[in-house]
């Protein structure tokens, strides 16, 4: 049979008319949905496993919950383990079986590397005893004149202890390299110069101090006006070289309490001896260093024995091992002769005021990451500079930046540079402090 396109939809329409009225006569009377009926609607959309599956998940959620509950608290919340682990009539035990240890200092070694080796410990107000070592100590681990952990009983040696050391002295070790490079540092060509010989020569080639016979020098002494980049350089040291970097500020050293710094120190130093290579920087130093005098009350100066104490390390330690000292001041006329002298600090290096190709380039430095016009005069602009520190220059580019700003502008122009220049060199010259430092030295 054959349909044409204009009867289709009537016939169609036909049909559904008598389905329509069949739903319709249901709907008002419609027969209630049996069980089966509501069991056969449930599984609608299921797979053949899901009952199952959900029935198994939902038992090991139940289980989860009990095994957390059975836990109680976790043990990242108090550091504890789990009540359920806890064993406390075996920890009990333990506790009286193994009592706390003592701590003593092994004196002396007798007969070392041998069978019946002994060691001599000295308990803090006890008494000294020879003793023997414990089982869960070899022999290789004890060395003379280190701390050790020994029982109440036998006094036999249980652990190596490591040496004492203020907190606040081991705070001072910097652990983050800074972020400062040599690139950094404009001009001060000769001073690094200077500084690397000291710091990095004997480090990594000692032979040819050993060839020659001669000790490196100890020590470099930065002095120069305050804003030349001495801190600055210590800082670049510190990032070039994988040493251990220690970092004391002059006026941390000085404490409340008699004979405090002069301890600071000498625990600075054993930290420091501790390490394979290690770099100490004293900045600020005339905080501590200052020339000795007699105040006229007669006491003797807290300060000065620290300075003393410094003295005493700088000689103690052994030119060819691996510590190197630097320390800045931008009084170095004040600075006790007794640390300067050769032998203990035999390096000076000043930090003069830098020269127009210095000052061009620290310039350049600073203005690197400043969003800048292009071909601004520098060289022009370090010529108006006269007489002026690296801060000096920094603080320009910052001025220059601030007139960019005001002026709401999203580059740096040389007006701004040439605006800033006569605010802070000419403004800040009654701040300086470069004309005093020149008449102090
Ligand atoms: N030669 C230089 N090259 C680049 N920046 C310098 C230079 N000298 C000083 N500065 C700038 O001045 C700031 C202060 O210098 P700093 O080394 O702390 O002075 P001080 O010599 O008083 O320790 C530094 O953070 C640096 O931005
Ligand atoms: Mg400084």
């Amino acid at each position: 049979m054959t349909i044409d396109q204009t009867s289709l939809p009537l016939l169609l329409c036909g049909v559904m008319g008598s389905e329509h009225e069949e739903d319709l006569k249901d709907e008002k009377n419609p027969r209630p949905l049996d069980e089966d009926d509501i069991a056969l609607l449930k599984t609608y959309g299921l797979g053949p496993y899901s009952t199952s599956i959900k029935k198994v998940e939902k038992e090991i959620k139940d289980m989860a919950k009990k095994v957390n509950d059975l836990c109680g608290i976790k043990e990242s919340d108090t550091g504890l383990a789990a009540p359920s682990q806890w064993d406390l009539v075996s920890d009990k035990q333990m506790m009286q079986e193994e009592q706390p240890l003592q701590v003593a200092r092994c004196t002396k070694i007798i007969s070392p590397n041998s069978e019946d080796a002994k060691y001599v410990i000295n308990v803090k107000q006890i008494a000294k005893f020879v003793v023997g070592l414990g089982d869960k100590v070899s022999p290789t681990d004890i060395e003379e004149g280190m701390r050790v952990g020994v029982d109440r009983n036998k006094y036999q040696i249980q652990i190596p202890l490591p040496p004492k050391i203020d907190p606040s002295v081991t705070m001072m070790t910097v652990e983050e390299k800074p972020d400062v490079t040599y690139n950094d540092v404009g001009g001060c060509k000769e001073q690094i110069e200077k500084m690397r010989e000291v710091v990095e020569l004997p480090m990594l080639h000692p032979e040819k101090f050993v060839k020659l016979g001669i000790d490196p020098p100890k020590g470099v002494l930065c002095y120069g006006p305050p804003g030349t980049g001495k801190t600055l350089l210590a800082r670049a040291v510190a990032n070039r070289t994988d040493a251990c970097f220690i970092r004391v500020i002059g006026s941390e050293l000085v404490q409340k309490y008699v004979g405090e710094g002069a301890r600071m120190v000498r625990e600075l130093f054993q930290m420091a001896r501790s390490k394979k290579a290690c770099i100490v920087f004293f900045d600020e130093v005339d905080a501590i260093g200052g020339a000795r005098f007699d105040d006229g009350v007669g006491g003797d100066n807290e300060v000065q024995r620290t300075m003393l104490e410094i003295v005493n390390q700088l000689d103690g330690f052994d030119a060819r091992g691996n510590i190197k000292v630097l320390m800045a001041t931008n009084r170095p006329d004040t600075l006790d002769p007794a640390l300067l002298r050769p032998g203990r600090l035999d390096r000076k290096v000043e930090f003069g005021l830098p020269d127009l190709e210095s000052r061009a380039q620290i310039f350049k430095i600073h203005t690197r990451t400043m969003n800048c016009e292009r071909d601004i005069r520098f060289e022009l602009l370090a010529r108006l500079c006269p007489n002026s520190t690296g801060a000096d220059i920094r603080s320009v580019c910052t001025e220059a930046g601030m007139y960019a700003i005001r002026a709401r502008r999203k580059t740096v122009t040389e007006k701004d540079f040439l605006d800033a220049v006569n605010k802070v060199i000419k403004g800040y010259q009654k701040f300086s402090a470069t004309p005093k430092y020149m008449v102090y030295n």
